[in-house]
C-alpha cells in the first residue's frame, strides 16, 4: 500500500473533502460544564454526525431540534459512547471527565442520564425494582424515597409492573431512573413522543420540576416549541451538522429560521 492510498472509511472524515473549522468554543474563564468539540460518529460506513460542536453551562437546559434524520438521536448516542454510532473525531467532557476517553457504561458512571425514546422499561419487574435496579451500583444518585417526593404517583404505584403504566408514568419512570444514578446530564430523545396531548401536559409539568431542580439536560423534541418553551438555549441541526446555536428564544422569535430547518 503506497503512502498517498486513501482508505475510504470512519477514519478517512478528512479526506472525504470535509473542512470543518469548529467554532471558537469557551472564550475565556472557566471551561464550559459540558462540551463537545467537532464530534464525527458513523454506523459502519455511514457518515452521520459531521463535526457537531456545542457547550453547555451547568444548570442549563438545550433544545437539540431538527428536522427527521437530522442526527439528533445520533448525537445524543454519541454522547453517551454508545457503541453506534461510532466516534472517530472529537472530544466530550462533562465536568471535567474526558468522555470520549470513555465506554457507555463509565460514561454512565461519569453522570451521563440517557432516557431513550423507547424508555427501555424493564418487563416483569414493578416500579420499585427498576429503580433498585438502577441503583445497583455506585455512585447512587436520589433515594427512591426522595424520587417518590417528586413524583408521588410513582410512589402509588410502586408495586405495579412498570410497563404496565401509561406513557406518561412510564416516562417518569425513566426519568427518575436516572435520578436513581449519580446524574450530572440528563439526555431525554422525544419524551412527548407518542403520547397524549393531556399526559405531554402532565411531562411538561414533570420536566419544569427538573428545570426548577437544575438539572441540566439536552432535550430531543419533534414538537419542538414546547421544547423551546422549557429549554435557554437551542441548537438545530441539519444532515449532521449545527445550523444554529443561540437562545431558545431566538428560535421562537425566528420564523424563517423555524420554517426552514424545522418546517414548522
Ligand atoms: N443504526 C443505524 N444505522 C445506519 N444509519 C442510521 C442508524 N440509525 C440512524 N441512522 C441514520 O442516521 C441519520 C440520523 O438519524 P437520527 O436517528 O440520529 O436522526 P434524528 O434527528 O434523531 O431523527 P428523528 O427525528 O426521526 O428521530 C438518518 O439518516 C438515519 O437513517
Ligand atoms: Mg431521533
Amino acid at each position: 500500500m503506497s503512502d498517498n492510498t486513501t482508505i475510504l472509511g470512519p477514519d478517512q472524515w478528512k479526506a472525504a473533502g470535509e473542512h470543518h473549522v469548529p467554532p471558537k468554543l469557551s472564550k475565556g474563564g472557566a471551561p464550559a460544564y459540558f462540551s463537545a468539540w467537532d464530534l464525527h460518529a458513523y454506523y459502519g460506513e455511514s457518515y452521520i454526525v459531521q463535526g457537531v460542536s456545542f457547550e453547555i453551562r451547568e444548570g442549563e437546559i438545550l433544545a437539540l431540534l431538527g428536522r427527521n434524520g437530522a442526527g439528533k438521536t445520533s448525537t445524543l448516542r454519541t454522547i453517551a459512547r454508545l457503541d453506534e454510532p461510532g466516534l472517530t473525531h472529537g472530544e466530550v467532557w462533562l465536568d471535567h471527565q474526558p468522555l470520549h476517553e470513555m465506554k457507555a457504561y463509565e460514561a454512565a458512571r461519569a453522570g451521563i442520564g440517557l432516557v431513550p425514546e423507547d424508555r427501555r422499561i424493564i418487563q416483569g419487574l414493578t416500579v420499585e425494582e427498576n429503580l433498585q435496579l438502577a441503583q445497583i451500583s455506585e455512585p447512587k444518585g436520589w433515594s427512591i424515597e426522595r424520587i417518590y417526593e417528586l413524583f408521588p404517583r410513582l410512589g402509588e404505584r410502586r408495586k405495579q409492573e412498570g410497563t404496565t403504566m401509561s406513557g406518561g408514568e412510564q416516562q417518569m419512570l425513566a426519568i427518575s431512573r436516572a435520578l436513581a444514578r449519580d446524574l450530572k446530564l440528563l439526555l431525554l430523545d422525544e419524551p412527548y413522543e407518542g403520547l397524549a396531548p393531556v399526559i405531554v401536559q402532565e411531562i411538561e409539568k414533570t420536566l419544569a420540576q427538573i428545570k426548577d431542580l437544575g438539572i441540566t439536560t439536552v432535550i430531543v423534541e419533534q414538537n419542538a416549541i414546547a421544547a423551546l418553551n422549557l429549554a435557554d438555549r437551542a441548537i438545530i441541526l441539519d444532515m449532521g451538522q449545527v445550523v444554529f446555536d443561540g437562545s431558545a428564544q431566538e428560535v421562537l422569535d425566528n420564523a424563517d429560521l423555524r420554517q426552514e430547518y424545522l418546517a414548522i
